[in-house]
């Protein structure tokens, strides 16, 4: 097997050609936490530049090492276990997430030892052990929806050693018998905040969370809880949380298109996007919990592409489906 600490060396350089040094309380964690004691034999690799492929440890050991020291995402699950993975072709419902996502949600957390925090989305276990490593294993509750994914979780971490708190079930529901959290780390794409997240965290207590908007890729939000209950913040980050070609998919209409061609280059992308509402949205101060309020079709028009600003207000993406949080006045 090559050398871990050079593997390591490379995932970090690797993780910082996309994004900027990584704090060293979180390469740290990321250096004690060896990536590979949680990623199947089995993962599926599909990046942007070139076509969909499976690794394989059986067969390709040194190849599977590699490629999990490396910035990329792997997926694991395809079709919340319907398709196989060897198929490439599927919604992908599980994966270890791209390190340097990993990284980047890691810093906004800033989970601090002792500090109680709750995992949505336990995947692999990776994210979960990395928590253990900043917060303390006595402090990590981490709930995973699939109960196959859960269990190879549990295995994984006990593998390794460590115990944190696992719960197989819907994790928009919390874990309100391991409440009152300091940090909420989410690690699955949501649509709307679930306020049971709020409610079972303490005042102060921080959120991050990808949200899958429908402008660009996947935005990252972090929520801070203010002691009226609410919580408020605004976007910090972007990750790849999902593909565009699912974004019509999100919106329950397959005639949805973005406000930009597929087909362009990423700088293309990213200057339509510069002048769109979601510029707009990075720039404006925290926004409070009832701005996430469900759109109307007049507040939200046809072809928006998901997000619609107008008149200091932004529409198209929400704390509670259609229930603003009641301490708030309903959007204006
Ligand atoms: C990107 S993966 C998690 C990566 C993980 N943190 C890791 O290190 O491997 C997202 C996970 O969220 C899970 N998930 C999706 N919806 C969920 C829900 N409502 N509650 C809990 N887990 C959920 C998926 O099954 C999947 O395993």
């Amino acid at each position: 097997m090559t050398d871990l600490g050079q593997l390591l060396d490379v995932m970090i350089a690797r993780i910082e050609t996309v994004r900027a040094p990584v704090e060293s309380r979180i390469e740290r964690a990321l250096r004690s936490v060896p990536r590979h004691e949680y990623v199947p034999p089995l993962v599926l690799i599909a990046e942007d530049d070139r076509p969909p492929f499976v690794i394989d440890r059986d067969t390709d050991p040194d190849r599977w090492l590699r490629s999990v020291y490396t910035e990329t995402a792997l997926v694991t699950q395809l079709d919340d276990g319907a398709t196989d993975l060897r198929d490439m072709d599927g919604s992908y419902s599980s994966s270890s997430s791209a390190p340097a996502t990993v990284a980047d949600l890691l810093e906004l957390l800033d989970p601090r030892p002792g500090d109680r925090v709750l995992e949505v989305g336990t995947g692999t276990g990776w994210t979960a052990a990395l928590l253990c490593h900043l917060a303390g294993e006595q402090n990590v509750t981490s709930v995973e929806v699939d109960p196959s994914i859960g269990e190879a979780a549990a295995k994984n971490l006990a593998a390794a050693g460590l115990r944190p708190h696992l719960v197989v079930g819907d994790g928009a529901e919390g874990v309100a018998g391991r409440a009152p959290f300091d940090r909420v780390h989410v690690t699955c794409a949501v649509r709307t905040v679930p306020y049971a997240w709020v409610e079972q965290c303490r005042l102060g207590a921080v959120i991050v969370t990808p949200m899958r908007m429908g402008v660009g890729d996947g935005h990252v939000l972090r929520l801070v809880v203010l002691p009226d209950g609410t919580a408020q913040g605004g976007f910090r980050e972007y990750a790849s949380y999902m593909s565009y070609s699912r974004l019509a998919d999100a919106y329950d209409d397959p005639a949805l298109r973005p406000p930009w061609d597929d087909d362009r280059d990423e700088d293309e992308e990213m200057s339509t996007l510069e002048a769109s509402a979601w510029s707009e949205m990075r720039n404006l101060p925290p926004m409070p919990a009832a701005w996430f309020a469900e759109p109307t079709p007049a507040e939200l028009p046809p072809g928006s592409g998901g997000v619609h600003y107008a008149a200091g207000r932004i529409y198209g993406w929400v704390a509670q489906r259609g229930v603003p949080h009641e301490a708030f006045p309903a959007a204006t």
